[in-house]
């Protein structure tokens, strides 16, 4: 059997400037959330990955209207004719999750299997039913989840964690119940706000409280809007990353610092020159990594679990040692054993990683086991000596438009090849 892998020869420094794709973690509930309104939405800038395209045949499903061209897809939700998600798209992405609350706000039923997505922990769903359930909506126990809408207004929800797809599932519903809703402990992430703007144009009422709270007040009904995506914040940082692991000098435009602001610190305790103005944002690697001393992962403003294993990758090439522990997902350490096969010194303790940054990566064979250790095994691909081959590239494809492209507008040696599987190939240990 031939799989797609991606082939790097490292060592080489990252020069030159680079435009971001739209943000996968914006896109997907945006997407979502036509569902919510008759007319057309018109939705530019959106990022050509897969979990996009899984999206767009699950809107399809329940009855909207799709076209795409491009990064430019259309979306016209005036008819609903089924609200069943089906089993074999759902258990591709955890964000089909987000066609709860959508479905349940537009038709007051939804039936859905429980959601998919990369294998990085366990990701229970308790926090978007017990929301739900605040608004009204009672779930039957049939092994799928079967959401009765038929109560469904506005009410106060407290969030026991500041849950991304929770807050975003409570909106979704919210948005067309009867009444107001008050979302306490709401996520802070830069997406959810970006998902209220949405809403907003079309029609909603939400709002972003000072502290934090999000405030809907049902509407009843959401018109059309045309919309272009910001953005991707995690793509950026990964580039960031791979630029502080391989050495050179990067400049990102068209990037608004805000939603960067944690990881651009911690670049520049690793010893970046990082300036970052309102359209751009340029990281100057002088090829030596401080290491980092201690940093967890974090909801928003905190580090993004989305950037550690990136962040490993780079650490791998740092001098001195760093302690990391995860706090979002149990399974983000499952790069550790193949920075590991590419000569990366780190331990693994609980829910902590100790990098003993020793400049030694060198090429080997390796597989990506979800969408952002992919990201980090093509950045220690970027810094190691030799050749690295990176399989699992149907992870990276998730999230990344083409990281080849953009890596090679910016000079590495990288490119996609058809060949053996990367588990096939001889490996260096
Ligand atoms: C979203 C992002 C993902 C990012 C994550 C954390 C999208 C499409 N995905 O995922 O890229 O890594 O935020 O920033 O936007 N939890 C529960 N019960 C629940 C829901 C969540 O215990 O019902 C736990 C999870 O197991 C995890 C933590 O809460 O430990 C954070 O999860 P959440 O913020 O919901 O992440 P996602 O929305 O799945």
């Amino acid at each position: 059997m031939t799989l797609k892998h991606i082939t790097i020869t490292g060592g080489k420094p990252l020069y030159g400037q680079i435009k971001i794709q739209g943000s996968k973690n914006a896109a997907l509930p945006i997407l979502t959330s036509c569902i919510l309104g008759n007319g057309v939405c018109r939705i530019d800038n959106c990022p050509c990955i897969s979990d996009v395209d899984v999206t767009l045949r699950m809107l399809k499903t329940a009855g909207c209207r799709v076209s795409r061209g491009g990064s430019t897809v259309t979306v016209d939700a005036s008819q609903i004719t089924c609200c069943e998600v089906p089993e074999n798209e759902a258990s591709r992405i955890r964000s089909s999750i987000l066609f709860l609350g959508a479905l349940t706000g537009r038709c007051r039923t939804a039936s859905l299997p429980f959601p998919g997505g990369c294998a990085i922990g366990e990701r229970p769903v308790n926090l978007h039913i017990g929301a739900l359930e605040k608004l009204g909506v009672c779930f039957e126990d049939t092994g799928r989840l079967e959401a009765d809408g038929r109560g469904l207004r506005g009410a106060r929800v407290t969030l026991p964690f500041p849950s991304v797809g929770a807050t975003e599932n409570v909106i979704l519903a919210a948005v067309l119940a009867p009444g107001k809703t008050l979302i306490q402990n709401a996520a802070l992430e830069p997406e959810i706000d970006e998902l209220c703007e949405f809403l907003n144009l079309r029609g909603a009422r939400t709002v972003r409280k000072p502290d934090g709270s999000i405030l809907i007040e049902g509407v009843r009904t959401l018109g059309p809007v045309r919309y272009s995506i910001k953005p991707d914040r995690i793509v950026a940082g990964t580039y960031l990353f791979a630029a502080a692991a391989a050495g050179g000098k990067i400049r990102i435009c068209g990037l608004p610092a805000a939603g960067l602001e944690n990881p651009l610190a911690v670049l520049k305790k690793m010893g970046m020159k990082i300036t970052a103005e309102n359209s751009f944002c340029e990281i100057d690697s002088p090829g030596i990594i401080r290491a980092v001393p201690y940093l967890e992962t974090a909801p928003y403003p905190g580090f993004p679990t989305d950037l550690q294993s990136p962040l490993l990758a780079a650490l791998s090439e740092a001098r001195g040692e760093s302690l990391i522990r995860e706090r979002i997902f149990e399974n983000r350490f499952r790069v550790v054993p193949e920075l590991i096969r590419m000569g990366a010194k780190i331990k693994e303790e609980k829910d902590c990683v100790r990098i003993c940054g020793s400049q030694s990566l060198h090429g080997a064979s390796v597989a990506a086991t979800d969408l952002r250790s992919g990201a980090a095994l093509v950045i220690a691909g970027l810094a190691a000596r030799g050749a690295t081959k990176v399989g699992g590239l149907e992870y990276i494809e998730r999230g990344y438009e083409n990281i080849c492209r953009d890596l090679s507008l910016l000079g590495a040696e990288i490119s996609l090849s058809d060949g053996v599987l990367a588990e096939e190939m001889p490996r260096k240990v």
